[in-house]
């Protein structure tokens, strides 16, 4: 049976105090309401629609290629599903709604919330509730002889319905066929002075229809309104993403301190040490061993690479097969060819440094000019020394070698050593000579 799902997303998000819509904000370094569309995503329904407030282009842009329907008067959430009407033309089956501010339900929680409406007594609605530690501000499920019989909100409700721990997530799904007929009878007379969403299941019971509950977990039905929450969403979404981390085959030595973003790809028999940040777009290959305290972002890792500690991989950066980048290492959109070896100190950027090619302690790769950025070619098996400067763009030919302490600002021929320090000058007794006249001095004005 097709399923339609409507995201409410109008809030202003007030107590975020943002300047960007509530539903933007980041978890696992993608806005909530992504995530709530994945999960929408994943039930296969026939449309999505999602209603925003006006003047929120980027919930817009993220919402697209669904349909979105913008509420101008946040006058309710009842008000806020009927502007979905438009777009739910020519759908009579189920509909699910949803919160763009609830982003940690699982499409298992989901699935089952859709059976239960789809059950035997066919209920005109399955309302998803969860016991929270603490009730307050939540509407309360009424329940019956006969289910669920009605939802109060906590500002509507009487001391004994406030006393009442099972409460409403705000999710539900909704006969298709009776959504917009019951809608139209939702008033506004109550505490707020709203069009609630919650009045269609004491509508539904009135028209002597069923109304279901199924129990959800409370840590799954965490709503975002303030920061905090949001950084306790992170928490539990980062959890997540290390359990999928270890069950996928990935050793994680301290996995609290391991940092993922929702897209981080990981091959079998990875490990990674503590205190690792992975931005978004890292893939990483089997074998991989990423050691303590990393930051990789962009990254594409191949099969036993070694990377770090303290390496920093930005967007761009290509590790073939079995390179090692060591510590204090940066690069930045380069490729570093199979077995080639940036241990100590460095900054590649812009450049492709060929394999087996060894790069010494302190090379750094001169990409910009204030102007432009250049690039530079490090041949295969080529041996830059230490501390060297190479200014791009330049191009240093396979098996060449550059001496240490260079500035290259020309192209080396492959197999050529070149160097551009001053010849080394040699003063027999120098030193000597030198020690003595300083201390013979210092004795005289003592
Ligand atoms: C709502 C429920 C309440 C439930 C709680 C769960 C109603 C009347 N009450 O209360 O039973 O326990 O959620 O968190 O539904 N929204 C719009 N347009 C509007 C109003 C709301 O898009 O005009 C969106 C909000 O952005 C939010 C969601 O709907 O994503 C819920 O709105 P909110 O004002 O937070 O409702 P609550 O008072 O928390
Ligand atoms: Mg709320």
């Amino acid at each position: 049976m097709p399923l339609a799902i409507v995201v409410l997303a109008a809030g202003l998000g007030t107590r975020m105090k943002s300047d960007r819509p509530k539903v933007m904000h980041p978890l696992a370094g993608r806005p909530m309401l992504a995530q709530v569309l994945e999960t929408a995503g994943a039930l296969a329904p026939e449309r999505i629609v999602v209603v925003t407030g006006p003047g929120m282009a980027s919930v817009e842009a993220l919402a697209a290629p669904h349909k979105v329907a913008i509420q101008a008067e946040r006058l309710g959430t009842a008000h806020a599903v009927l502007l979905a009407k438009p777009a739910l033309e020519g759908f009579a089956d189920d509909v699910l709604v949803l919160y763009g501010d609830t982003p940690l339900l699982t499409v298992a929680t989901l699935e089952k919330l859709v059976a239960a409406r789809r059950g035997a007594d066919r209920p005109a609605i399955a309302v998803l509730g969860f016991r929270p530690a603490d009730p307050t501000g939540y509407g309360r499920l009424v329940m019956g002889a006969k289910g669920l019989e009605r939802i109060v909100e906590e500002k509507d409700a009487t001391a004994e319905e406030r006393a009442i721990g099972l409460v409403n997530s705000g999710v539900m799904v909704i006969d298709g066929a009776r959504l917009f007929p019951l809608l139209a009878k939702v008033g506004n007379a109550n505490a707020k002075g709203e069009y609630y969403l919650t009045d269609l299941v004491g509508l539904a019971r009135a028209e002597g229809r069923a109304c279901a509950v199924v129990e959800g977990e409370a840590q799954e039905l965490l709503g975002i309104n303030a920061r905090i929450e949001l950084a306790q969403a992170e928490k539990i979404v980062q959890d997540r993403l290390r359990a999928k981390a270890m069950a996928g085959g990935a050793t994680l030595l301290d996995p609290d301190t391991i940092y993922f973003s929702w897209d981080t790809q990981l091959g079998r028999d990875v490990t990674i040490g503590p205190n690792v940040v992975f931005g978004p777009g890292v893939a990483v290959g089997d074998g991989v061993e990423i050691r303590a305290f990393c930051h990789l972002e962009g990254a594409r890792i191949a099969p036993g690479a070694i990377i770090g500690p303290f390496a920093r991989l930005r967007p761009g950066a290509v590790i073939e097969a079995g390179a090692h980048i060591g510590n204090f290492v940066e690069i930045k959109k380069a490729v570093i060819e199979e077995g080639a070896k940036v241990n100590h100190l460095t900054y590649i950027g812009d450049a492709r440094v060929g394999a087996k090619a060894n790069v010494g302690a302190g090379t750094i790769t001169c990409n910009y000019d204030g102007f432009d950025k250049g690039h530079t070619d490090i041949g295969k098996g080529a041996f830059i020394g230490s501390n060297s400067a190479l200014v791009a763009p330049v191009t240093i030919g396979d098996g060449a070698i550059v001496g240490a302490g260079s500035v290259i600002t020309k192209d080396v021929a492959a197999d050529s050593l070149a160097v551009t320090r001053s010849e080394q000058k040699e003063l027999a007794g120098w030193a000597a000579r030198f020690r003595s006249k300083k201390s013979s001095r210092k004795k005289d004005k003592t």
